[in-house]
Formats: structure tokens, C-alpha cells, sequence
């Protein structure tokens, strides 16, 4: 695993955890994980049970005794190690969005190509039981022909103009702001639900252009999105909206969407993640119905607790890597995995090159 902090916590309680509670054919063995301080390394190897710990990923991702090179660290750092662990042959496991750019994005799942690997993307809201509940009401559908995605990700951690930078806030680690770090999610679950999307309008903007540094007289410069708004049609004829910022106050992880089809709707809200809002025609009233995701048949809960005893966010994650494991007992590739990253990279490239030109773009 390349990259301690949040993402580098979440996937490794994900990798602890996944074989106490699913039948898996393989053991995962926590071999090596990497980052650039050696004493913060040391610490989350100590607490996540790792073997090892290492401040080099470039030999980590050769070795001959790893299979699998998990990759959590920010977007600039994605595509060297990708590459460089898929010339090594590796099962490749990488955060989104993939990358920092198209062409990154493109060379990636062609070194994944070239070299066989089996590869995935982590968009781990797919693998909220309510969002794959979802998918499977629209697979068998209950909701109808598609008309409207209205997706929301608010979050409002940035709305103080004193709150210091960090990479997140520099396009040259980070890629782009609000677009790549929560529409690129937004974006995701629109292609996992309704479909692809055929060309998009777009704005960007950056609200505070300089800000704090810690431990610094100096200011650094912001240079990508706080928000990031787009108007999209789909290749099915459906419409959507996708609005995704970090000034949203009072909202901290308003991951929203609803879908309305010709028969019915599907509201979901991370917030309250073990429910499904649904509304249909054929139902006997004229109410959204809120199903509460928690009984052993709904999709990933029968490896949890009895029903009504919720599940949470580090959830998704275990879920994610539950399906990668699958796919590598299946001999098939999970998803999402590079291909979906790509397109993904499609959408934000042309949300960008939409709000630079201020026209409609295709995808
Ligand atoms: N799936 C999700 O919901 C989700 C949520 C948050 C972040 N992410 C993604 O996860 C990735 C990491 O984000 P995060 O929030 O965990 O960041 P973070 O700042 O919490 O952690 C980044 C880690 O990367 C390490 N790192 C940075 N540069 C490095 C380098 N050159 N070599 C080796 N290690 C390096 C840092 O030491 C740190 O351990 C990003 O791609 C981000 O977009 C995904």
C-alpha cells in the first residue's frame, strides 16, 4: 500500500477486515506499506498490523513477494506507480479519480493492458448496499426509462478563507479541486446507474484564490475549483445535474442523488446510508417508501449483522475490496476498474474544457 493517511486507514481496515466476514478464497497479507515520514508509517503499520513499512515506493512495488500494489496516496503520485507496478506484473488497486489527467489516465490502463494485470478503480459508494440495491431495481425495471440524474456531493470544509492549504489545493498534486475530489464520484455512480454520459456543460470556480500556509508568513496561491457545476445529457436521452463543492455550509458529506424514471424514483444520500428512498406506480401510495438496506437479502449484508443493525462508510471499502477478490477467484476483472476510470476521466476533462470554453462539449 503506497500512502497512510485517510484512504491509506480505510483500505487497510477493509483488508483486515474482509475475510472475518466473507468467505474469500484468499488470505490478505498486510506485507508493506509506504509513505514519505518515516515515524507516521511506522505508527499506522503499527496500529493496522503491517509487516513492514517502507519511505521508498519504488521498491516496494518490485518486489518479487508482493502481488498487490494498493494505491492511496494523491493523484500526481498515481500514475508513476501504477505504471511502474504494472510493468512489475501487479494486481493493481488504485483511489480515484485515477489520475491527475486524460492522457495519465490512458497510459495507465495501457501499461494494466500490456501487462495483464487485473486492475480496479476504488469508487467505493457503488458498493453502498443501498446503491447497489439501486442498480438492481433499475436492472429490473422498477423505476422505468430514466428521465432526470440530480446528484449533489456538498461538503463545507473550505468555506473559512483561514483554513490552510494542503495538496488538495494544488493542481500540480491534486489535478483539480472539487471536481476531481467529489463530482469525479457523482459522475461515477451516473454511469453505474443510469448510463453514459454524450456531452456536458459545465462551470468551475474558485472562490478563495490564496490561503494560508502552515507554519508560513507566505500564502499560497489555490489554483483549482471549490465547485464544480455541470449540466449533463446522457447517451440514453436522460438528463442530470452534478454539483459538487467544499462551500456548501453545514453540509459535510452530502453525497446525493435522485433518479426519476418513467414508473418510479430512487433517492439516495450518504448521510443516511442504510436507507433507499423509493417511489413507484405500482405501489399502493403516493409517497417515496424509505427502505431501510439491513436484512441479509439486500446486497453485501449478509456477511454483517442482523437486520436493523446498521453498517457504515468503512463499509463501501471492505465491499470493494470484497468484489476485487471475487473477480480474482472468478478470473475476471472487477469493477469499477481502469477502463471506468478513463471514462470517468472523460467527464472531468470535458467538464473542464466546457467551463474554459464555456460551451457544450462531448464527451
Ligand atoms: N474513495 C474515496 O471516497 C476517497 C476519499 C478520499 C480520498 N480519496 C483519494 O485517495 C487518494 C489519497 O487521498 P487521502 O485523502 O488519503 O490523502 P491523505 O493526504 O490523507 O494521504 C495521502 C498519503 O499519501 C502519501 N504520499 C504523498 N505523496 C507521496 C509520495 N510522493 N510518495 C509516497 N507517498 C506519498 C502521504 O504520506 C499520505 O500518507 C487521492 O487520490 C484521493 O483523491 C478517495
Amino acid at each position: 500500500m503506497i500512502g497512510y493517511g485517510f484512504m491509506g486507514r480505510a483500505h487497510s481496515n477493509a483488508w483486515r477486515q474482509v475475510r472475518s466476514f466473507f468467505d474469500v478464497p484468499y488470505e490478505p497479507v498486510l506485507k508493506t506499506i509506504c509513505g514519505r515520514n518515516e515515524a507516521e508509517v511506522k505508527k499506522v503499520a503499527a496500529n493496522f498490523g503491517w509487516e513492514e513499512y517502507s519511505t521508498n515506493w519504488e521498491d516496494v512495488v518490485r518486489r518479487d513477494d508482493i502481488d498487490l500494489v494498493d494505491i492511496c496516496s494523491p493523484g500526481h503520485t498515481h500514475a508513476p506507480i501504477a505504471i511502474q507496478a504494472a510493468e512489475s506484473k501487479k494486481i493493481l488497486f488504485c483511489e480515484k479519480p485515477l489520475a491527475n489527467s486524460l492522457v495519465e489516465a490512458q497510459d495507465m490502463l495501457e501499461a494494466a493492458q500490456r501487462n495483464a494485470c487485473v486492475h480496479m478503480i476504488c469508487h467505493n459508494y457503488r458498493r453502498a448496499p443501498a446503491v447497489s440495491l439501486a442498480r438492481k431495481l433499475i436492472e429490473e425495471d422498477r423505476i422505468g426509462n430514466i428521465y432526470h440524474y440530480r446528484a449533489t456531493y456538498l461538503q463545507d470544509w473550505l468555506r473559512n478563507p483561514e483554513f490552510p492549504t494542503r495538496w488538495r489545493l494544488d493542481k500540480s498534486k491534486a489535478g483539480s479541486g472539487a471536481l476531481g475530489d467529489l463530482f469525479s464520484h457523482s459522475a461515477d455512480l451516473g454511469r453505474y446507474l443510469v448510463g453514459e454520459m454524450s456531452e456536458v456543460t459545465a462551470l468551475l470556480n474558485t472562490f478563495v484564490r490564496t490561503r494560508p500556509v502552515v507554519n508560513d508568513e507566505l500564502k499560497a496561491e489555490v489554483d483549482v475549483d471549490d465547485a464544480a457545476l455541470s449540466i449533463v445529457r446522457f447517451e440514453n436521452g436522460a438528463l442530470g445535474t452534478i454539483e459538487a463543492t467544499r462551500y456548501a455550509t453545514g453540509r459535510k458529506n452530502f453525497n446525493r442523488f435522485e433518479i426519476n424514471g418513467s414508473k418510479g424514483s430512487l433517492a439516495f444520500n450518504l448521510e443516511r446510508m442504510n436507507e433507499l428512498e423509493f417511489y413507484s406506480d405500482e405501489g399502493p401510495n403516493s409517497g417515496f417508501t424509505t427502505i431501510q438496506t439491513t436484512d441479509r437479502a439486500h446486497p453485501y449484508l449478509r456477511g454483517w449483522w442482523p437486520p436493523g443493525h446498521i453498517i457504515g462508510y468503512e463499509h463501501t471499502f471492505t465491499h470493494t475490496v470484497l468484489e476485487l477478490l471475487w473477480a480474482l477467484a472468478e478470473e475476471r476483472l472487477p469493477t469499477p476498474n481502469f477502463t471506468d476510470g478513463v471514462k470517468n476521466q472523460r467527464i472531468l476533462d470535458a467538464v473542464e474544457r466546457s467551463a474554459n470554453s464555456r460551451t457544450w462539449v462531448s464527451v
